[in-house]
């Protein structure tokens, strides 16, 4: 395979413990027919010696931003123009803060400063360092730049004996990341979902009980709304089918108002035949009442007893359609999340479930309704063997950032 064929890399190092796996991805873009030109920064070289990146990449590393024998070949200048994508892997929580801020005092942070190529960032740092409000902020504010895309961090266990988000992406991931945004036939982020039709339903439905009353949850519509948006940032068209919710519209959606299940559920089917990927972010009631009364119930009596019956699954009928589309669901779940999900995803025959803990995740932080974070479990057949179960972890974040991540898996599965 070469899929990265004469495709032009700057591959910056940073210094952290990950930056021994940066030895094994030059040599999975290497292998796939790109060029690699290291850029260490002085702190990387105290994890890992120059000597393996330039034995691996076929060229002298970089690190000097006034080397006067590098300047006099391939200048800071022509290596900017040179690089089709700067990949930066490990990115510490350091060079985030200067690239988000503009400051270009290392020959990294100036190449990136002074290049039109896209930039993908892997953090990895430690996960207390990861939560910190500055690194937090630095990352929302390079998540909304059209020309960055950020990819992880990964969560487990870290050198330092922490557990949680702050591990490098896999080498094989960042791969799969760089011909996504590379290939010659495969659009540019911005553009990766342009011509697709894509379906997202948002929001809780409301069932009504009388004229007063209605059943309903917490769902605020924030997580489906956001992923509407990173939709509509990637060139999708998409069709938002949302139950009643405080938020305006993303602009360029095509919205459509539900308020119950059942309206929701025509809502749908009135769309969905040229629709490519189905998302079912909707927190749709199960249950509605069997009757709605048209007058307003009194309380005559110490109990009352209103019988309900079960609505349509959206999702599963989406999913059971002869030409469906590209089914992913949401499971909010309190209790036994991945088993639930799992369930869910073989059940309703799904490619794709997405799973969050209701109230609060592992690192005690509010999760699922309502808030503006979120922490999201992904889970998918692979395409290949479907045998094989493939999960993804995205830690706490804004539900715009998750959003974003998301759609960024999306992209990669659905264009395989
Ligand atoms: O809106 P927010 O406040 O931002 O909160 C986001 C969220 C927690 C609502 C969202 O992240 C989420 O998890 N949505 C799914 C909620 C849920 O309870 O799902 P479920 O386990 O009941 O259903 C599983 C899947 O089937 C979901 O994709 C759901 O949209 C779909 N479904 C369920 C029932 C039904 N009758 N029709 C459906 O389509």
């Amino acid at each position: 395979m070469s899929d990265l064929k004469d495709k032009k890399i700057v591959l910056g190092v940073c210094g952290g413990i990950a930056a021994y796996k940066s030895a094994e991805l030059v040599r999975l873009l290497i292998k796939q027919g790109a060029q690699i030109q290291v850029v260490m920064t002085r702190s990387a070289e105290e994890f890992v010696k120059p000597l393996t990146f330039q034995a691996l990449s076929g060229r002298a590393v970089r690190g000097e931003l006034f080397d006067l024998g590098a300047e006099a070949g391939m200048g800071h200048i022509e290596l900017a123009r040179w690089a089709d994508l700067i990949l930066i892997a490990p990115a510490t929580a350091n060079t985030i803060a200067k690239i988000t801020h503009g400051i270009a005092d290392n020959l990294l942070t100036t190449v990136c400063m002074a290049s039109k190529a896209h930039l993908m960032i892997a953090p990895a740092m430690n996960q207390q360092m990861w939560f910190h409000e500055a690194v937090q902020e630095n990352i929302q504010t390079l998540s909304q730049r059209q020309t960055v895309t950020l990819c992880g961090p990964a969560a487990g266990e870290q050198a330092c004996g922490d557990t949680g988000p702050g591990r490098m992406e896999e080498p094989a991931q960042l791969l799969k990341h760089c011909i996504s945004l590379l290939k010659p036939n495969q659009r540019l982020s911005g553009e990766r979902l342009r011509g697709k039709r894509i379906l997202v339903t948002a929001g809780p439905t409301l069932e009504d009980i009388d004229p007063v009353r209605y059943m309903s949850n917490r769902s605020s519509g924030k997580m489906g709304y956001a992923i509407v948006q990173a939709a509509i940032n990637e060139g999708a068209h998409v069709i938002l089918v949302s139950g009643p919710t405080a938020l305006a519209a993303p602009d360029k959606a095509e919205c459509i108002m539900a308020r119950s299940a059942l309206e929701m559920h025509d809502k749908v089917f009135e769309s969905i035949a040229s629709v490519d990927i189905f998302i079912a972010t909707a927190a749709v009631a199960d249950y509605r009442p069997v009757n709605k009364m048209n007058q307003k119930i009194k309380k005559n009596n110490d109990t009352l007893m209103i019988e309900l019956i079960k609505n349509p699954d959206i999702l599963a009928d989406v999913a059971a359609l002869p030409d469906k589309p590209f089914c992913i669901g949401f499971a909010a779940e309190t209790n036994d999340v991945e088993n639930y999900a799992l369930d869910k995803l073989k059940r309703k025959d799904l490619d794709m479930i997405v799973a969050n803990k209701v109230g609060g995740s592992r690192s005690g932080r509010n999760t699922g309704f309502e808030g503006d974070n979120n922490e999201l479990n992904l889970y998918w057949n692979d395409l290949l063997d479907q045998t094989e179960l493939k999960a993804k972890k995205l830690p706490y974040a804004s539900k715009d950032q998750l959003a974003r991540q998301l759609i960024d898996e999306i992209v990669l599965l659905f264009t395989q």
